[in-house]
Formats: C-alpha cells, sequence, structure tokens
C-alpha cells in the first residue's frame, strides 16, 4: 500500500527522504513522487513505476537543496498509475503539497462542490480533492495550516494518513491519521514522518505514534503538537523507544529479502517462545492470555479473523485450538466478516491475526467484534501497530521485520504464538494430559533446529524450480494440520511466480482438481507420517495413474512415497500439530527458486501490497 516519507529540520532533505522511500518498497506501490522545498520554490518530481525512476527523473529535472520534504510511494486506488495520479498533489495555488494514503470515499461530491467554486484538478486522485479542500478553508476561513486540514478532515469520509506542507508557512508539516499508520520520529532538532519506522530507524529510535483520529503540527526545530481531530482536543504525545534496528531491515547478504527472512525462520520461532515457554517448569507464560485467563478459557467459541497468509495461519489453529484446547473454532475472511452480520455474542472471543498489524478489513473485524461485546485477542507482529492496540489483549510474535511481501516467517511464527496460547488454555481447561503437554513443549523447543533441517533440501528445491517453472498450473494437497499448508504454499507460488496454484485438502482433489491432472500438471503433496498418511498415499495413486507429476513433502526416511513420486523433500518428524512448522519450509523455497529463474520481482511481486490498508 502506498508509503509516505516526510522530513523536516536541518539536513538536506532531499536523501533522506529518498531513501525513506526505498526503505518503504516492500508495501508494494506502482509510482512515486518526492516534494522539496529550497527556501523558495517547492520542487515536484514523480513518476509511474520504482523509486529508482523516480530518482533518475529527479536528478536530471531537478536541482535544490531543501531541508523540508515530502515522498510518496503510491498502490493505486482511484485513478490508474501515471504521473499525474502520482503523489504528492498541489493545490490549486501551488502552496500546499499533499502525500496521501488511504481512500478518501466521499471525494466526488467534496469535487463537485470544489468545482463549482472554481477549482480544477488534473488527476482523477481524492487526493487531490482534498490539498484542495484544506486550500479552500484557508482562504475561506482565514485559518492556518493545521485548522485547515482539521476542519477539512471533519468533512470526509475514508481512511487516511497525509502529509500536507504549506510553501508560505515553510518551517511546519503538517499531519493526520484515520486508519492508515503513522509514525513521527523525533530527533535533534529533526523531525520525520513515515508510514513505519524503517525510513528514519537511522536516525532516530524515539518515535511518536499517531492514534486514530489524531493530527500533529510538527514544527521545524521546536515541537509536536498533537490533537484530536473531531473535538480538537489536545493529547499529550507518547514518545516510544524502538527496539528495531537498521540490521533486521536490510538484506545482510542474501538476495532477496524473503529468501534472508525464510533463513531466518529457526531465529524468529525461538524469539517467538523466548521468555514464554519455561519447559523445565512445565509453564507457558503469555500476559495477555493470564490475564484474561477466565475469559477466554470459558469461551463457547472462538473466530479467527485474517487475510492472505494470516488467514492461512488461522486454519491452521483452528484445528490445533479444537485438538487440544476443545473450543469450538471458526476461521473468517475478516473482508466477509465484516459486512456479513454475523452473530456474535459476549461470550465469544475474536483472535485477530495480522503480521502488520494494520490491515484495514481485519482492523474493521475487530472494531464490529468488541461492539457486539465480544473479548478480541490481536496476535500482530508489528509492535504498538493499530490492531495491536484495537483489541483487549494480545500477544506479538516477535518475527522481526518481515519485509518481503511473501509473508514466510510470520507464518510460523503467528502458528507458534498460537500454539502455545491452544496448549496455554488446554492446560488451564485440563483438556490436554500434563505428559502431553510437557512433550509438546519438548517438541516445540526442538522446532527450530529442525526448521534448520529443513531448510537444508534447499540444493534439491532449486533442481525441482528449474524442472517445473514452466508449468502454467501447479496444484498442492494437504490433509488436516496439513490441509491450511497446501493453500499457503499454492499461495506463495501465485504471489511471487504468477503461476496459477491452487491448494486442496488431499481428498477434495476426487471432486474437482482430479479432471485437471495430466502429464503437465505437478501436484505438491504433504505427506507426512503423522496425519492420515495411509490416506494421502492413496490420494497419490491416483494422482501418479493420471500420470500427474508429484512431488512429495515427506518424513525424513519415508520410503512408500519415495517409489511413487518424481520428487520427495524431507523434513523432520514431530508431532503433527507442530509438523506445518516444518512442512511451509520447502514451499516456501519452491515457490522463491521458481520466481527467480522465471526473473519475478520476488520482494515486491506486481499488483501486491504489504500491508492492504484500504478495503
Ligand atoms: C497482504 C500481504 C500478505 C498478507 C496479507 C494480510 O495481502 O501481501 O502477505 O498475508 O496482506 O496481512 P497482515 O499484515 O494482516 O497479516
Amino acid at each position: 500500500m502506498c508509503g509516505i516519507v516526510g522530513y523536516i529540520g536541518h539536513r538536506e532533505a532531499y536523501p533522506i527522504v529518498l531513501k525513506g522511500l526505498q526503505r518503504l518498497e516492500y508495501r508494494g506501490y506502482d509510482s512515486a513522487g518526492i516534494a522539496l522545498y529550497d527556501g523558495e520554490e517547492l520542487k515536484m518530481c514523480k513518476t509511474k513505476g520504482k523509486v529508482a525512476d523516480l530518482k533518475n527523473k529527479f536528478e536530471e529535472e531537478v536541482t535544490t537543496n531543501g531541508t523540508v520534504g515530502i515522498g510518496h510511494t503510491r498502490w493505486a486506488t482511484h485513478g490508474e498509475p501515471n504521473d499525474v495520479n502520482s503523489h504528492p498533489h498541489y493545490s490549486n495555488s501551488g502552496d500546499l503539497v499533499i502525500i496521501h494514503n488511504g481512500i478518501i470515499e466521499n471525494y466526488d461530491s467534496l469535487k463537485k462542490e470544489l468545482k463549482k467554486r472554481g477549482y480544477t484538478f488534473k488527476s482523477d486522485t481524492d487526493t487531490e480533492v482534498l490539498v484542495n479542500l484544506i486550500e479552500d478553508v484557508i482562504i475561506n476561513e482565514k485559518v492556518k495550516l493545521g485548522k485547515a486540514v482539521q476542519i477539512a478532515l471533519n468533512q470526509t469520509i475514508g481512511a487516511y494518513a497525509i502529509a500536507v506542507f504549506n510553501k508560505t508557512k515553510p518551517d511546519e508539516i503538517v499531519v493526520a491519521r484515520l486508519g492508515s499508520p503513522l509514525a513521527i520520529g523525533v530527533g535533534e532538532d529533526e523531525f520525520f514522518v513515515a508510514s513505519d519506522a524503517s525510513p528514519f530507524l537511522e536516525f532516530t529510535n524515539n518515535a511518536i505514534y499517531l492514534e486514530d483520529g489524531e493530527m500533529a503540527v510538527i514544527r521545524r526545530d521546536k515541537d509536536v503538537k498533537v490533537r484530536k481531530i473531531h473535538d480538537d482536543s489536545l493529547v499529550d504525545p507518547y514518545v516510544q523507544e524502538l527496539q528495531m534496528n537498521l540490521e533486521q531491515i536490510e538484506k545482510g547478504g542474501y538476495e532477496h529479502f524473503m529468501l534472508k527472512e525464510i533463513h531466518e525462520q529457526p531465529n524468529a520461532i525461538s524469539d517467538t517462545y523466548r521468555g514464554r515457554m519455561l519447559v523445565d517448569q512445565g509453564i507457558i507464560r503469555m500476559a495477555g492470555v493470564d490475564d484474561n485467563m477466565e475469559r477466554i478459557a470459558n469461551a463457547k467459541r472462538i473466530i479467527i479473523v485474517a487475510c492472505g497468509t494470516s488467514w492461512h495461519a488461522g486454519l491452521v489453529a483452528e484445528y490445533i485450538f479444537e485438538d487440544i484446547a476443545r473450543i469450538p473454532v471458526e476461521v473468517e475472511y475478516a473482508s466477509e466478516f465484516r459486512y456479513r452480520n454475523p452473530v456474535i455474542s459476549e461470550n465469544d472471543v475474536v483472535i485477530s491475526i495480522s503480521q502488520s498489524g494494520e490491515t484495514a478489513d481485519t482492523m474493521a473485524a475487530i472494531k464490529l467484534a468488541k461492539e457486539k461485546g465480544a473479548f478480541t485477542f490481536g496476535v500482530c507482529n508489528v509492535v504498538g501497530s493499530s490492531i495491536s492496540r484495537e483489541t483487549h489483549a494480545g500477544a506479538y510474535t516477535h518475527a522481526g521485520p518481515e519485509i518481503g511481501v511473501a509473508s514466510t516467517k510470520a507464518f510460523t511464527t503467528q502458528i507458534t504464538v498460537l500454539t502455545l496460547m491452544a496448549l496455554k488454555l488446554g492446560k488451564f481447561k485440563g483438556t490436554i494430559s500434563h505428559s502431553d503437554f510437557q512433550f509438546h513443549l519438548q517438541e516445540l523447543e526442538r522446532i527450530p533446529e529442525k526448521v534448520k533441517e529443513a531448510l537444508k533440501s534447499d540444493e534439491l528445491i532449486q533442481e525441482i524450480a528449474a524442472k517445473y517453472k514452466d508449468a502454467p498450473n501447479c496444484l498442492y494437497l494437504g490433509r488436516g494440520y496439513n490441509f491450511p499448508v497446501a493453500l499457503e504454499g499454492a499461495l506463495k507460488l501465485k504471489e511471487i511466480s504468477y503461476i496459477h496454484a491452487e491448494g486442496y485438502p488431499a481428498a477434495e482433489m476426487k471432486h474437482g482438481p482430479i479432471a485437471l491432472i495430466d502429464e503437465q500438471m505437478p501436484v505438491v503433496v504433504i505427506a507426512t507420517k503423522k496425519g492420515h498418511y495411509e490416506k494421502v498415499v492413496s490420494n497419490i495413486q491416483e494422482i501418479k495413474s493420471r500420470k500427474g507429476k508429484i512431488i512429495g513433502i515427506v518424513t525424513k526416511g519415508d520410503e512408500e512415497v519415495r517409489d511413487l513420486a518424481d520428487y520427495v523433500i524431507e523434513v523432520p518428524e514431530t508431532l503433527e500439530s507442530l509438523t506445518p512448522l516444518l512442512t511451509t519450509i520447502p514451499l516456501q523455497l519452491l515457490s522463491y527458486h521458481i520466481a527467480v529463474l522465471l526473473g519475478k520481482n520476488v520482494d515486491q511481486p506486481r499488483n501486491l501490497a504489504k500491508s492492504v490498508t484500504v478495503e
């Protein structure tokens, strides 16, 4: 989704804003732009394409040395991706300039009003409407920029994170948020603005995260004044010290962020359970669960809401919660849940899973669940994110920043957190025996080493990738705990290699997908020893007799599938409930290598966004 960056201080703004945009590239975008003020003139440059294109264009066209600037990566919503629709956008006078992440839903009626008053528009965007609305307020109501932004925003419906600059008042930037993230980096006599902290981490670890419905006037060399957009009340800004470091958001020798993040999983998983799982004492500590144990354990039902890969983690969790804690679980796409008038009661617990903690649909689902009286619990990776703040309680995954658009370590760490939660609830409710509980903890502790072992199949997977990279379709099959893994494997392939892929429960294959199988069709079958092994082997036989190409994901030492399959990739043995943490690994690597061989942009696949902050 769109990324915004801004700087006001004593340094040259251009390199800071440009590098900031590069750091936000992972969010997904189709065009980029930058505006700088050099003390006299406001210079703007924008283009369809990548930040690298913007850099070339800027350095050809613009020579300016300003200490205030804003920049934007745009993911098109209103108006196709082109130079004109890219942000920033000027107001009609040319004094104001704005960048915006989100959607102004009533932009059409506002635009008609402004047109009647003589305003003209160059682009098709809702953003250009907003900047002119602000200008109109300044002119008509004779107020300063901050007040004008506030009045204008109170006339809008929709979602936004914005930064606005007025060249006639060059010592301030005004920012505001509702439904889209916005962080202010607080340095020594300088301030940064960004969609997340990554653009300013190398300059400061101090950040103010605006809450929904807040705006701030950032004054050069002075301060940040935060207030509520709706009622004008002043808010004491909370300056948070960030724990992230720069190394975590760089590639560290890997060719792509995705590959780095795949290889980070052993550490990410142990970071997730570290300090929570005390194996010797047979204890799991999770403050968000401990503090609300009765409420969660006595839930009549758990509803899990999420999108994309996080939804797949939710499906795995459904098996775990029902198996171990014996609580009925429903898993819903947040985007469906929020609009279908669901029956929710105070006895329900709604768990939202979100890597970014900013996904608009997941956020809306949580708000709806809260309105209906449910207890809400957030499983997020990004600390301080909107969903983590909106929910009654939660648990972070502690996976570290995930930059590759295709989610990898977020998935396995989400499963880890949810496993801990299910075990804890099971222990409290007495639905898991002490020895079983203990065995799960011991086995979970061994998972990072086993993930490392699974990663060793990399070379074999490269060979398999080379063999099947030109297949137009691919089928992924799994049963039980590994059915969601099949969905996730197919999603990974689609996302980054653009090969059509489908995940299916292995037994359902007979009800449709079997018609697709011929000698061209690679079928990835998860056939680990634990969990319906014999049944899956029968499914493999069915594929083989229709000449499908079989890639089996099997337990180490398996001979039966090896005899039937074209290739097998081994993973170490573990408990059935923990197999997704291992079987996912080869599927991530397979999609990665196919995409690389096909020359695709692995970390920023076309049309996709890392964090979907519009519905
Ligand atoms: C986007 C990303 C996916 C992610 C999904 C949900 O589609 O490209 O990788 O799974 O959003 O995001 P969340 O941050 O809520 O987990």
